[in-house]
């Protein structure tokens, strides 16, 4: 009778809000707001695609450590990384701030491959990160979708384009639209 089909069908609805729930939690990060792509690209004055190599100097008080990073392509700055913080060849490059709480998404195992969004580290976080670039909003995994929505920003800047939010998804802050 009529208990099965609706049975049937709380089922199903069930099964479309377990799939969608972590979908949506991904794509507007309501777990934890976060600053609009936009923004986050212009806070970056290096933004680039990498694979974790190495992660070293682990606090064990903050939880905080560095990563050696080798560089797949630059999508912002590549003349803002200066030689010193260039390892390996030239290909691979340190970076700090791993575990920062002030950061939503902030934890790499070795072998990952993200988005980061980097800036040189200022001087007050002392010498043992001077040769350095500074996480400095999440890491962001790596989708064609991604990479275009990081790509229009940094083109958007360039071009000195006003209000094309539009490209840069839904990641506002409180997770809201
Ligand atoms: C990111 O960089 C901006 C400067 O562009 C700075 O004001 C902000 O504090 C940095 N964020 C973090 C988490 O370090």
């Amino acid at each position: 009778m009529g208990s099965q089909g609706t049975v049937r069908s709380g089922r199903a609805a069930l099964l479309r809000a377990a799939l969608l729930a972590p979908l949506l939690l991904q794509l507007c990060g309501a777990s934890c707001p976060e600053k609009e792509l936009e923004d986050r690209e212009e806070e970056a004055n290096v933004v680039l695609t990498g694979t974790v190599d190495e992660i070293i100097n682990v606090d064990p008080v903050h939880h905080t450590y560095s990563c050696k990073v080798r560089v797949w392509r630059y999508l912002k700055g590549k003349s803002n990384v200066n030689r010193q913080i260039l390892l390996d060849g030239g290909n691979k490059v340190m970076i700090g701030g791993f575990g920062n709480p002030r950061i939503c998404d902030n934890q790499v195992s070795t072998g990952d491959t993200r988005i980061f969004f980097l800036n040189s580290a200022p001087e007050a976080v002392g010498p043992e990160h001077k040769n350095e670039l500074m996480l400095n909003s999440s890491l962001m995994r790596i989708t064609l979708r991604n990479l275009e929505d990081v790509e229009h920003c940094v083109e958007g800047e360039r071009e000195g384009t006003e209000g094309n939010g539009g490209f840069c998804c839904c990641q506002t802050e409180g997770g809201g639209s």
